[in-house]
């Protein structure tokens, strides 16, 4: 399964995403990394996801983030922190 995770480097973001990896998920991370993200909080994992520094309230950042290596026609899951 693949999942869009936004938040990802912040706190809680970060550690869901290294729960999902455990469970074989497909991971993309979009941050807009603010004063509480920071990519350190990905340490480790971020070979293993797709990180894109954006904006979730710019469409053009979240259509990146979708389609970065999703095939355009797979359904894919968004969680948001
Ligand atoms: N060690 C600890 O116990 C610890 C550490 C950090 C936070 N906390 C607590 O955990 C709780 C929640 O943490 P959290 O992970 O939900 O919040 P967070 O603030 O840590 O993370 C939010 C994430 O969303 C990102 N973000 C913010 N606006 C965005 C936007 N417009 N587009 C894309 N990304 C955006 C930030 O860069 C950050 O990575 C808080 O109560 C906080 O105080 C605890």
């Amino acid at each position: 399964m693949k999942v869009l995770i936004t938040g990802g480097a912040g706190f809680i973001g970060s550690n869901f995403v290294r729960y999902l990896l455990n469970y074989g998920y497909r991971i993309n991370v979009l941050d807009k990394l603010t004063y509480a993200g920071r990519k350190e909080n990905l340490k480790g994992v971020l070979k293993e996801i797709n990180f894109l520094r954006g904006d979730i309230t710019n469409p053009k950042d979240v259509d990146k983030a979708i389609k970065r290596k999703f095939p355009s026609q797979s359904q894919f899951s968004l969680l948001s922190f």
